[in-house]
């Protein structure tokens, strides 16, 4: 006998993005913003005071959930805090699966959820999309306990309607997590959903449009009877005294973020054409990233040539992906790194 579950034995884990230690590289591969945080974020940073750290934090993140909740126009019993949205995908999981309650999304999306399913001894069904990323109809039939749909989603860029998405929700018995990672950089997002559902769960999470990757902070916006169950199955104290300041800080700065949104916004328009014009494949996105189809099967050598340059996109070996590659969208300069790369090897 293993000392793991069966499960987790078999379980071969999440594979993240490379990190490369050096910081002189074009790092377009894990969705980052390129911009810093917010001053004000930095100036929240400055006056954490030692007793913040002596104390153990607020369970709940109260100065965080009532900031979040005055944005998006709930209240903030309506707001869970998570250490980062990966956490509130396990946490719904956990709440909602088991062997006889199974998760449904459509694919290819996020490959955390698989990874999940399995640590949490569900089964996953996968209800693939059509060639235009199209809500499958069969999503609605799954009799899943769990649906998540990550609208923007990963790794297409494509969206989906929130019309489309209340349907599912009044359609399906289970909860519906909508995964809005990417909604800071999507024309619309499902946040209404949540006062005319009681089954609606919508992430978000600092990481992207917020520039707050290495803080881990997410969090839910949902109906109360849904928050009061996840919190159950939460840690006590699952974000710290020093993310609850600092996310509150940025959350706060609307003009700031909205700045930088828009700058990755233009800079998506641009380097959306010059892929297109290097012969790339590119459908619109409406993320923080491209998802760019190479012309002539696998796009592993590219991404090979390209890592040798010190540029890092995000390439699966896996089937109906091997020909393409997640590209985030960086700075100008970063843009244009890549595209000078590109177009030295496409034109070999
Ligand atoms: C689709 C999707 N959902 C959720 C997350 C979670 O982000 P984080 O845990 O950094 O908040 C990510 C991160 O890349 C993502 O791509």
């Amino acid at each position: 006998m293993g000392y793991f579950r069966d499960n987790v034995e078999q379980a071969a884990g999440y594979t993240p993005g490379f990190q490369p230690k050096a910081t002189d590289v074009v790092k377009l591969n894990t969705n980052e913003n390129p911009y810093p945080p917010s001053p004000k974020v930095v100036k929240a940073l400055a006056e954490v005071k030692p007793e913040q750290f002596r104390r153990y934090p607020d369970p709940m993140g109260t100065l965080f959930r009532e900031a979040a909740a005055e944005i998006h126009g709930v209240s903030p019993e309506n707001i869970l805090c998570c250490n980062g949205g990966d956490e509130l995908l396990a946490m719904a999981i956990r709440a909602c699966c088991d062997e006889r309650r199974p998760l449904a999304y459509p694919v290819p999306t996020y490959t955390l959820y698989p990874v999940l399913a399995k640590l949490h001894d569900c089964e996953a069904i996968e209800v693939p999309f059509d060639a235009e990323f199209n809500l499958p109809p069969k999503l609605a039939t799954t009799g899943a306990a769990l649906t998540i749909v990550c609208n923007p989603n990963a790794p297409t860029g494509s969206l989906i309607r929130a019309e489309e998405l209340a349907s599912l929700a009044a359609e399906i018995k289970g909860v519906l997590l909508i995964d809005e990672a990417y909604t800071d950089f999507s024309e619309w997002n499902c946040v209404s959903l949540v006062k005319d559902f009681p089954n609606v769960i919508i992430l978000r999470t600092l990481s992207k449009g917020y520039s707050l990757a290495g803080l881990r902070f997410g969090y839910a916006i949902a109906n109360k009877g849904l928050i009061d169950g996840l919190v159950k199955v939460k840690d006590s104290y699952n974000v710290d005294a020093v993310a609850i300041a600092l996310a509150t800080a940025a959350i706060r700065d609307q003009a700031y973020f909205r700045e930088n949104v828009e700058k990755i916004k233009s800079a998506r328009l641009v380097l959306t054409e010059q892929l297109r014009g290097l012969g790339l494949t590119v459908p619109e996105s409406h993320s923080n990233f491209v998802f760019a189809q190479v012309k002539n099967g696998s796009a592993a050598p590219i991404h090979e040539e390209l890592a040798g340059q010190n540029i890092f996109v995000r390439y699966w070996n896996t089937p109906g992906l091997a020909d393409k590659l997640r590209i985030s969208v960086g700075t100008k300069e970063q843009n244009e790194k890549l595209i000078a790369a590109l177009r030295e090897i496409v034109s070999r």
